[in-house]
């Protein structure tokens, strides 16, 4: 299935993820700079991600740990998620994300 991911940069990369891994995996293949320093355990939110608004209502809601979590992370927007808690599944072909930039620090409007 394809991924396009966005660059703090502004560059999209083309991408294949696999049914049922983690949207963290797929990226961290493409060479997405996410740390995702947890692996998974929803204790770093470095591996958050910006979704494309299109893609935004088709993913499973995030839990409440999830939204603490991004509470945390710099630069949230309104479709932000941990790229970690995102398993990808037919449905999401074509899903487009863009990796936030850690400098740039929106969360004070
Ligand atoms: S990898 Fe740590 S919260 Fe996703």
């Amino acid at each position: 299935m394809k991924l396009a991911f966005v660059t703090p940069e502004g560059d999209t990369v083309a991408a294949e993820g696999e049914v049922g891994e983690s949207l963290l995996r797929a990226a961290q293949r493409a060479g997405m700079p996410l740390e995702g320093t947890c692996e998974g355990q929803m204790a770093c939110s470095t591996c958050h991600v910006v979704v494309a608004a299109e893609w935004f209502d088709r993913l499973a809601e995030a839990s409440e740990e999830e939204e603490d979590m991004l509470d945390l992370a710099a630069g949230v927007r309104r479709t932000s998620r941990l790229s970690c808690q995102i398993v990808l599944n037919e449905a999401l072909d074509g899903l487009a994300v863009e990796i936030p930039s850690e400098s740039y620090d929106m969360r004070r409007g």
